[in-house]
Parts: structure tokens; sequence; C-alpha cells
């Protein structure tokens, strides 16, 4: 019976885990056998007990735990030590970033064992259940908006009252995909004006949709944005010129702008410039998802919440891990679903490397990294 390691996160801020006792059991009902480090969902508020419960053992250290797994999952790239107590010909499954953090996947290349990438599963109707850009860019758009209200000074609703009436906050949703939708809806419910913008002319329909204006340059360029693949391009330095006049005018009139734009292996565009932000009016927040890819924003930090002139640049990176339990256990089903194509129909170990959707996500296997968008 293959045995599936969920370790630790050990990234500083990481509160996820991979696997919560829901699915420990469903891995379990598979044809699994599940270990779990001691500690591993504390940060996401699954006890040990309950994983045990589940069927799970409970091992003291990573090392322990991943001494005889034949696949571990993870949230972030494993770390130094875990990859060295790698068995080798070990299957690790996570959100690798694999643009950015090549070192991970050497190390795991050198260890001898094979990683598979959850940001290249395929958009296919048959992987949306695995789709854990998708399941986690949702709740990161939600929170966004949780965040931005929070650093506000002012109530988002419009409210009557004996004293007088609050205006609503009006909120710009910049880059209106998964993430940006759910921003777009999550504003809504409570009662803001929202404006949204993205570079895509399919966004137009789905911002209009939620109840909030589309706010765009809709030119040429624009009419021919969307790769065969649903994302955004990189757009020429003419368009983005027209689209940062265009927000210019816009963004001085906003409460809360939120910016979640990005291009699949690309830094992510530059589109609130500190001009933008020193238009704004003192009060107003800034909540820039893209912090990690390089932010949306320019004066963003990452884990920070700054200051410039008045205005609340929120520069939060890891969304999702301020919401843990509901993340991990979106991801943890993602994982579920992906683990379930590494068994053959009679639930024997035997990944079909072949698979339309194993294949995709494959980034390093026998000592290299196979992906062709990481060949350099
Ligand atoms: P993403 O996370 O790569 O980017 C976020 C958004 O930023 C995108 O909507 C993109 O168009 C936008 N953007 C990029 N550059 C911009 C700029 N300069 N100005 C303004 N906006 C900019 O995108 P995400 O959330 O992964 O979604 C991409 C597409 O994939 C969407 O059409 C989404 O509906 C689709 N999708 C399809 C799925 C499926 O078929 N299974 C599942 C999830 C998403």
């Amino acid at each position: 019976m293959a045995l599936v390691a969920v370790t630790k996160e050990r990234r500083v801020g990481e509160t996820r885990v991979a696997a919560t006792p829901e699915t420990t059991k469903k891995l379990i009902a598979a044809g699994f056998s599940v270990v779990i480090e001691a500690g591993a969902g504390a940060g996401a508020s699954y006890p040990d007990a309950d994983y045990a419960e589940a069927g799970a053992t409970i091992a003291a250290t990573a090392e322990a735990a991943l001494g005889a797994a034949d696949v571990l999952l993870k949230v972030r790239a494993p770390s130094d030590a875990e990859i060295a107590a790698l068995k080798p010909g070990c299957l690790v499954v996570g959100l690798l970033n694999p643009h950015q953090e090549r070192a991970a996947l050497d190390a795991i290349a050198a260890r001898g064992a094979a990683a598979f990438a959850m940001e290249f599963v395929p958009r296919i109707t048959r992987a949306q259940v695995m789709d854990a850009l998708s399941s986690q860019a949702n709740l990161a758009g939600y929170r966004a908006v949780i965040e931005g209200a929070q650093a506000y000074g002012k109530a988002m609703p419009m409210m009557m009252t004996a004293a007088g009436t609050i205006a609503p906050a009006r909120v710009f949703v910049m880059g209106a995909g998964v993430a940006g939708l759910q921003a777009i809806a999550t504003a809504r419910r409570m009662g803001a004006v929202v404006t949204a913008t993205d570079v895509r002319p399919a966004a137009k329909e789905q911002v209009e949709s939620l109840g909030a204006k589309f706010v765009a340059v809709e030119d040429e360029e624009f009419k021919a944005a969307e790769t065969s693949a649903g994302y955004a391009r990189e757009m020429s330095a003419e368009y983005q010129a027209k689209q940062a006049a265009l927000v210019a005018e816009h963004i001085k009139k906003q409460d809360i702008v939120v910016t979640t734009a990005l291009i699949p292996g690309r830094p992510a565009p530059r589109l609130v410039s500190a001009a933008h932000v020193a238009s704004m009016r003192p009060g107003s927040v800034l909540v820039d998802l893209a912090v990690e890819q390089g932010g949306n924003v320019e004066g963003v930090r990452a884990d920070e919440v700054a200051e410039i002139g008045g205005v609340k640049l929120v520069g939060y990176a890891n969304l999702p891990g301020r919401i843990a339990a509901d993340s991990s256990a979106l991801y943890a089903r993602n994982l579920l679903a992906f683990a379930g194509l590494l068994l053959d129909k009679d639930g024997a170990f035997a990944p079909d490397f072949a698979d339309e959707i194993l294949a995709a996500s494959l980034v390093v296997r026998d000592g290299s990294i196979v992906h062709t968008a990481l060949q350099s």
C-alpha cells in the first residue's frame, strides 16, 4: 500500500496544510496509508487527534514521516531538510511556484525524487476539481476585501441614520480573474459600489453579471488579449500607457482598490504608480494580491501595511493563509482528487505518467527538470 506523507509547512507565515482529517479519511478509503507530522494542521485548526481518528499515523518529525513515503503532499515546496529526507522516487505534489523557486526543483531532482506542480494542472473540465489556483484565488479575493474593509476607516454600505447618511464605499477591482471576480462579489455583498477592469474582453460580461461596472481601454489590442489558455498576455507599452491614463482618472475617486492582475510566468504588471497612489484621498486603501509576483502597486511591501500620504498599501503575501481552515480544506480536496490519478482502476499505486493531467503538471523526474515551460 502506498504511503502518503503530509508534513508541516516550514515557510514563515504558511498556516495552510495539505490534508485535512476529511481528505485523510478519503485517501485511506482510496487505498493509501497516511502519515501526518505532529502539528501539521495546527495553523489551520486541525488537531492531530482528528487526523489520528481519521486513520492516519502521527509522526513526531518530518524525517520520521518522510522516510518511507511514496508521495509527499505539500502546500509550498518542501524545505532542504525535507528534500534530504525523501525516499528516492518519492512523488512530491504541491504549489511549487516553479518559475520562481527553481532551487527546490533542482534539489528534488538531485535527490532522485519526482515533483508535480499544482500550478500546471491544465484547466480542462476533468481537472476542475484539482484546480488549486482557482480554489486559493477565490478565497484570496474574498479575504482581500475583508482586509481592505478592515484597513478602511469608514463603512462599506450606504447607511441612512437619524444622524445623517453614510455614503457607500467605492471599490475598484483591477484584474477580474478568479480572485477579482470573488472580490467583486464580496464587495457587492458588503454594499460597496464596485467597478472593475481587466485586459481580457471575456471579463467584461462576467464583471457586469456581478453588478459591477466595467472600466477598460477597449481597443484592438484588448480584443486580442486573451490567450487560448484563457490567460492574459503581457500588454504593449502603448496599451499600458493608455491604461495608466484611464486608471489615473478613475483611481482618485476610489476608496478601496484591490489589484489581482497576473500574467503566468511573468512578473505582475505594474498597474498603480506612485503618482496614482498620491492622487488618492487619505484614508483610502490598496490591497495588492500580486505582491509575491512583484506587485501591481508601486511601493507595496510584502507582508506589510505601508502608509504613503495617508493611503494604506496592504501587501499580505499569503491571503489564503489568512483564512487557513477553509483554504486548506479546498486545497486538500484538490490534492485528494490529484492523488486519485496516482492509482490505477483497481486502486493499486501505479501513476500513469502519460495521463494528460500528470504529464502537464510533472516538473521533475529521473534527476532532471522535465517541464517544457521551465527549460531555459
Ligand atoms: P490570473 O491569476 O492569471 O490573472 C488575474 C487577472 O489579471 C486575469 O483576469 C488577467 O486577465 C488580469 N490581468 C492581467 N494583466 C492585466 C492588466 N494589465 N490589467 C488588468 N488586468 C490584467 O487569472 P485567473 O484568475 O487564473 O483567470 C484566468 C482565466 O482563466 C479567466 O478567464 C478565468 O475565468 C479562467 N479560468 C478557467 C478555468 C477553467 O476553465 N477550468 C478555471 C479558472 C479560471
